[in-house]
């Protein structure tokens, strides 16, 4: 078992350090904001995520699992040093090494001899390289080890992997890395930095290509009159299509897929290749969010403009309280944009958002409204009692920007109804 060291309490630091402290490791998370390690110190998670508190708990209490603040008290005694830390997106697409850099840097002369910094960030192709610099030690070996978590079911993610990729110049690095993940039944594939991170970023790229494709698909249905769940469910079967991630909804967001996306085509674009493609599947998506208030428009009469609109829906997808790159939000604020006064309710969000009017309960949020928009697939949406949410607004109109509910059934009680890509 091996002394660990994870380098950021976000949703990655947190989840990594809290499933390898429970599969045996001693493990130290350091993050710079002192309230967030108090927290976490006393057993809070301030996230939502399926399973984390528990292991969190089950790790203080064991002792196998502290928090500290900054990154220099987490590394003191450690092995391997876990970088989690953001690569947010700056201005110009590319992905922002600022923190990656300020992190290794702190620990780079006190890290102990022969240790291993690992690198869990997404960073693009050659940050190996920037992370070694910044460490300024011939000693450490630096691996790259790519996160494929999914917000909501991370901790699942982590412990049930699809694959395991490391990315490692040196073979017996690679080898102490992989090995950290022992009892985790997944193909382990070992592989050289540049590659490990590429396959990160087109992981991501091609989700989201899947999604702006049936984001696309479900507009042709809605022109030719074609069912797009209809035309999933036949596409799907085919085992080299697969069902997943072929939902048509309001377009992707999240803290990933957007800036991911855009990062890598800033990547080709600096290694002389234009990736119209993926260009192509941002810009799909852009064009998804003015679908949905086009939608919302047609159904109101024409315009939003002075009129209320309910929202349910908040959060970037269901089973997550992440409001970050949230189609919902976009999408709100271009009705903003067009007059239309929001009135939004999200299970999963309770504090005041900047320039929402956030309902207690789906039904308050529908008081006076002209149109119901629901943003997120959140299952408690199905079971609403909508005689009663149809008896609060001002008119019986819905646009469905998942596909959550059952057109009949709502359509039986009198609201206009419109959905993505069933006509
Ligand atoms: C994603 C990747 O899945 C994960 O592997 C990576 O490490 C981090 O980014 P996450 O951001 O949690 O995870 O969200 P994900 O579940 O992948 O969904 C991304 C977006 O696509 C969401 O906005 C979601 O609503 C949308 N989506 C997903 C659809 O609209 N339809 C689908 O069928 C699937």
């Amino acid at each position: 078992m091996a002394h660990i060291a994870v380098l950021g309490a976000g949703y990655v630091g947190l989840t990594t350090a809290a499933c390898f402290s429970h599969l045996g490791h001693t493990v130290v998370c350091g993050d710079v904001l002192a309230d967030r390690v108090d927290q976490l110190s006393r057993g809070e998670v301030p996230i939502r995520e399926a399973g984390l508190e528990e292991l969190v708990r089950t790790g203080l209490d064991g002792g196998h699992l502290s928090f500290v603040v900054g990154e220099q008290a987490a590394a003191a005694e450690c092995e391997f040093c876990y970088l989690c830390v953001p690569t947010p997106q700056a201005p110009d697409g590319s992905a922002d090494l600022s923190f990656i850099r300020q992190a290794a840097s702190a620990v780079g002369s006190m890290l102990p001899p022969e240790s291993v910094v690992v690198n869990k960030s997404t960073v693009p192709v050659g940050s190996t390289r920037v992370v070694e610099q910044a460490l300024g030690r011939d000693d450490v070996k630096v691996a790259s080890n790519p996160e494929f978590l999914r917000e909501g079911s991370a901790v699942h993610d982590f412990l049930h992997p699809d694959r395991i990729v490391i990315g490692c110049e040196d073979q017996a690095t690679a080898g102490r890395v992989a090995a950290l993940f022992e009892g985790i039944q997944a193909p382990v594939i070992v592989t050289d930095p540049a590659s490990a991170e590429t396959i990160k970023y087109a992981s991501n790229a091609f989700l989201a290509t899947k999604v702006s494709f049936v984001n696309a698909i479900a507009n042709v249905c809605e022109a030719v009159g074609a069912d797009v769940r209809e035309v999933v469910l036949g596409m799907g079967y085919d085992r080299r299509i697969g069902f997943e991630f072929l939902k048509p909804g309001p377009g992707w967001g999240g803290s990933c897929f957007p800036k991911d996306t855009r990062a890598l085509i800033r990547i080709a674009e600096d290694a002389g290749y234009d990736f119209d493609l993926l260009k192509g599947v941002v810009a799909v998506n852009d064009a998804q969010f003015e679908k949905v208030v086009t939608k919302v428009e047609a159904l109101a009469g024409g315009s939003v403009a002075e009129q209320v609109i309910a929202v349910w829906g908040l959060t970037f997808k269901a089973r997550t309280d992440d409001l970050r790159g949230s189609p919902s939000l976009e999408i709100i604020s271009r009705l903003q944009a067009r007059g239309a006064r929001i009135r939004a309710y999200d299970p999963a969000v309770t504090d005041a958002v900047d320039g929402l009017e956030v309902a207690a309960d789906p039904y308050a949020a529908c008081e006076g409204a002209s149109v119901l928009l629901v943003l997120t697939e959140w299952d408690e949406f199905r079971w609403l009692d909508f005689e009663k949410v149809g008896g609060l607004m001002a008119e019986r109109r819905m646009v469905d920007a998942r596909n959550l509910l059952d057109p009949a059934a709502v359509r039986r009680r009198g609201f206009a109804y419109d959905a993505i890509g069933r006509s």
